[in-house]
């Protein structure tokens, strides 16, 4: 078995804020990010599946068919989008944080996993250089 991650830039923009607290503590919380004017993320997405190596090909997973489906179902919805407007999970209220990016990717990722690829393994977002947000999938099998 081997582990593949592959690396995929995206920008977007949000604000955090959730309304049911009051502004000291959206403040005290979200710090810079609860700016009223938003702001925007250089996030990279890494997406790791895990694998045998196909001994025909030598590969665990082409790369392409991985890209065409993190293209479809991810970077199409999020790249260069206002996560508060655009996203349906944040324009209903989800908090547009990291952690709830994540959760939501994971969300999108699974439902469209095709049958033939290796196991989705993990999903990291690095938000900033010094923010970074792993979801181990492995949590969710047998779901
Ligand atoms: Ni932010």
């Amino acid at each position: 078995m081997i582990r593949v991650t592959r690396r995929y830039p995206f920008a977007a923009s949000h604000r955090l804020h959730a309304p049911s607290l009051t502004d000291e503590d959206n403040s005290r919380i979200f710090g810079k990010c609860n700016n009223p004017f938003g702001h925007g993320h250089n996030y990279v997405l890494e997406v790791s599946v895990r694998g045998p190596v196909d001994r025909q090909t030598g590969v665990a997973i082409p790369l392409g068919e991985l890209d065409g489906l993190v293209k479809t179902v991810v970077l199409d919805a999020y790249d260069h989008r206002n996560l508060n407007e655009e996203i349906p999970a944040f324009r209903d209220g989800l908090v547009p944080t990291t952690e709830n990016v994540a959760v939501e990717i994971s969300q999108r990722l699974r439902g469209a996993w095709p049958e033939g690829f290796p196991k989705l393994e993990k999903i990291r977002i690095a938000e900033t250089d010094r923010n970074i947000f792993e979801m181990d999938e492995r949590d969710h099998e047998g779901q």
